[in-house]
């Protein structure tokens, strides 16, 4: 990416009225960062924008879009003073989810003393409207700088009216089926894929079938070859979940260009596309789709927290009708003070912030994990190349018996999955899919991983 397409992306959202006069944009070095380009590519790309008067640069306190820009000004409101949040002792968090989690964010380095203090605003500033049922679409303000975010961060160019906020993933899921499927409808999934999204289209879709990933991600060839038909396939192309692999992008244009062909829709699963450590930042699928063809699915879980149960969906322009139709009619809305508390959070530039801070922090606790497993296992697991994520999945070298292996330990706490039960089909490989994220350090990961050292060598001995 070069300064010329950052300096699209902000003109566009600029001209679009998704970035408004007098927002707040991310420094150079968060931008940089998460964009993974050098500084100076962000440098030319804001000293434009400045030169063209579209940024205005306010030294310390940041840099934001130019007030005097004669575009349509919303009002903001005065926000009252912040009170000092008392803040309660931190929870030992790590022992209530147990360890090597799955896709639980750090908990230890969580910002709760800035949480706090925007949760206490957000509840202090309530209003006589704020107490109605809220907007099946989701809380205006935060369609808003999602649609800023992910076109910022994740290449996307969407309006906030394409955005549209659910509870989670299979909220997310289920709300594309209402609005969009009929009974006889094909649907294809990823083998492997998502267990929790497995089972939830198991039990909605009539005329579900797989389709098999391998080091290049989603095997576009075999869909088009035996499935060609599909109305829908949902996919991870960022990091696949569960094999961590990037769809490549020859494969990416292939899929879209299948999408157009036969007017099929792709749902794009970008749920932790945000993490990447080994090589330069591959934006969403989604901004390469110009024939809006793709649904883009995104959450909060993997970056803030999964108890807060905020996702979105950005859907093509066309579909807006459609969803708002469904969503009036079988949505309730969702809370609205979450909503509230992450608009403020993510408005006022503390999302990338912290986001900037969890990459390095992530790939570190990934390498601690990693290199435990080496020490400890020699020669019973083996790693792919992946490029960045939550999670790393240990192949077994030898065997099946990955449920076993999984059960044994659970037993002591460590939460991690079978890869095998991942998979649909009969063609398995076999694996712990394991979390990182809350691996504090070098010490902790080589104790963590010793705890079932002889069971799992007995097991493996036997089989
Ligand atoms: C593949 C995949 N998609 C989506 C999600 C997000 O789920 P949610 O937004 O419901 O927390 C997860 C969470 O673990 C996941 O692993």
């Amino acid at each position: 990416m070069g300064y010329k397409d950052i300096y699209q992306r902000y003109t566009q959202s600029i001209l679009s009225g998704s970035l408004k006069p007098g927002e707040k944009v991310p420094s150079i070095r968060v931008l940089a960062q998460d964009l993974g380009v050098a500084k100076k590519t962000v440098e030319t790309a804001y000293d434009i924008l400045i030169g063209e008067g579209y940024l205005v640069s306010q030294g310390a306190k940041g840099t934001i879009v130019n007030p005097d820009l004669d575009i349509q000004k919303t009002p903001t409101a005065a926000t009252p003073p912040l009170e000092d949040a008392k803040l309660q002792e931190l929870l030992d968090l790590r022992d209530t989810p147990g360890f090597l989690r799955l896709g639980i964010p750090a908990l230890d380095v969580f910002p709760h003393k800035k949480w706090l203090l925007l949760s206490g605003k957000a509840i202090r500033t309530m209003r006589p409207e704020d107490m109605i049922i809220p907007s099946a679409m989701g809380y205006e303000p935060l369609r808003h700088a999602i649609a800023n975010y992910v076109n910022i961060s994740r290449g996307l160019n969407c309006a906030a009216e394409q955005v549209f906020i659910t509870s989670g993933y299979k909220h997310s899921l289920a709300l594309i089926l209402q609005a969009m499927t009929s009974p006889k409808d094909k649907v294809l999934f990823e083998d492997p894929g998502y267990l929790f999204g497995q089972k939830l289209l198991k039990r909605m879709v009539l005329n579900l079938h797989y389709v098999p990933v391998d080091s290049e991600g989603l095997d576009v060839d075999y869909l088009i070859r035996n499935h060609a038909d599909a109305r829908f396939v949902i996919t991870t192309p960022s990091h696949h979940s569960p094999l961590a692999v990037t769809l490549s992008l020859p494969r990416r244009n292939r899929l879209l260009q299948w999408a157009q062909d036969t007017d099929a829709w792709i749902i794009e699963d970008d749920y932790d596309g945000e993490f990447h450590y080994t090589r330069k930042v591959m934006p969403a699928l989604k901004s390469l789709d110009t024939q809006e063809r793709v649904i883009y699915v995104g959450t909060f879980s993997k970056t803030i927290m999964p108890s807060m149960r905020v996702s979105y969906l950005v859907i093509p322009k066309a579909l807006i009708g459609k969803f708002v139709e469904t969503g009036e009619i079988v949505e309730t809305g969702q809370p609205l003070l979450p909503q509230k508390i992450l608009t403020a959070f993510l408005a006022e530039g503390h999302f990338f912030k912290h986001l900037k801070a969890m990459r390095p922090l992530y790939q570190q606790r990934r390498m601690m994990l990693y290199n435990a497993l080496q020490q400890i296992y020699p020669g019973i697991f083996e790693f792919e190349q992946t490029d960045g994520g939550m999670h790393i999945v240990a192949l077994l070298k030898k065997g099946t018996l990955d449920s076993k292996l999984a059960n044994i330990w659970q037993e002591h706490k460590l939460m991690v999955f079978p890869l095998s039960a991942w998979y649909a089909g009969t063609s398995r490989r076999y694996g712990l899919i394991m979390g990182y994220t809350n691996v504090p350090s070098e010490q902790e990961a080589l104790r963590l991983v010793s705890l079932p050292y002889k069971e799992t060598m007995i097991l493996l001995a036997t089989s």
